[in-house]
């Protein structure tokens, strides 16, 4: 089982500004399917809900200072509840009450990314709310299109059945340069040794791109810490790091569509298909 979960959500989103100077970009609007309608939830909403169905119930979110929108969205509100009842707001009213029933079922934890010193220090708060638990990391920007948690599932039964040190999503992307990328040997039809991580290479070693998604055994904060040390780190060299010590999989997918909103355009390329 893996029940915990980092959500690092404490950069500065200059890609997507002016709007990440009003919100944070973890909680921009997203199109989602309640029935037969559809309503807007902020992202980190979603994330949440994808890892809860999963069985994750311990959540560390790493937030900036700035970024208290996103602890008080989680804090249940039923006189807000109780007052969408009385406007006949019935649907909304069931979905943040079901949102609420899900959240006082977990343990929630906000740690504070005081600068946004990169991913991988992000990752590092959440090393006492892990403690000797395996876990996943959610980039607070990524996630799966109506996916219902089935590729994360999958990650988990690999990580587990597979006895490895950790699990990381990758998909073929034409252009590798912006990406951490795996040179690795497929050992399975769309599992791959991971070999080395190169992070946004110049050449094209790999078009196997890695997501914001990862399933880890906590030892990889030893390595981080040990990097820490060693001035500017990125999550993915730790990651390598980690592969190269122990066993790390790739776990490709194929025809699935991210919601990855820390880009003006992959943040409009979500609205396209909408049919209302
Ligand atoms: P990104 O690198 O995509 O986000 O981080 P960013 O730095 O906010 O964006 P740009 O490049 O300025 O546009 C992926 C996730 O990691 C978090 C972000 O909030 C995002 O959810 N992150 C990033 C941190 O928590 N801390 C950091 O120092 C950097």
């Amino acid at each position: 089982m893996v029940t915990h979960a980092i959500i690092p959500a404490a950069g500065l989103g200059t890609r997507v500004l002016p709007a990440s100077k009003a919100i944070p970009k973890e909680m921009f609007p997203i199109p989602h399917r309640f029935g037969d309608r559809y309503m807007l939830y902020p992202m980190i909403h979603l994330i949440f809900d994808t890892l809860y169905k999963v069985g994750i119930r311990n959540f560390c979110f790493v937030i900036s200072p700035s970024k208290e929108e996103i602890k008080e969205y989680f804090k249940p509100d039923q006189e807000f509840i109780d007052n969408l009842i009385d406007l006949g707001k019935e649907d909304e009213a069931k979905a943040l009450r079901e949102f609420y029933d899900r959240v006082t079922h977990c343990k929630i934890g906000f740690r504070v990314q005081e600068e946004p010193l990169g991913v991988g220090d992000a990752v590092l708060r959440g090393k006492e709310f892990v403690g000797n638990n395996n876990f996943m990391i959610n980039m607070g920007d990524d996630l799966i299109l109506g996916d219902e948690g089935n590729v994360y599932r999958e990650m988990i039964d690999i990580f587990i059945s597979k006895e490895v040190d950790g699990v990381v999503l990758v998909k073929e992307v034409e252009d590798p340069r912006h990406y951490g990328v795996v040179i690795g040997k497929e050992v399975k039809e769309s599992l791959y040794k991971v070999e080395e991580i190169i992070e946004k290479p110049k050449t094209p070693v790999s078009n196997l791109a890695i997501l914001g998604i990862y399933v880890l055994k906590p030892w990889i904060f030893h390595v981080m810490e040990e990097m820490r040390g060693s001035g500017g780190w990125e999550l993915t060299d730790a990651v390598d790091e980690m592969a190269k010590r122990g066993e790390m999989l790739a776990y490709k997918v194929e025809n699935i569509r991210r919601i990855d909103i820390g880009r003006v355009e992959t943040y409009i390329d979500l609205f396209k298909d909408i049919k209302l």
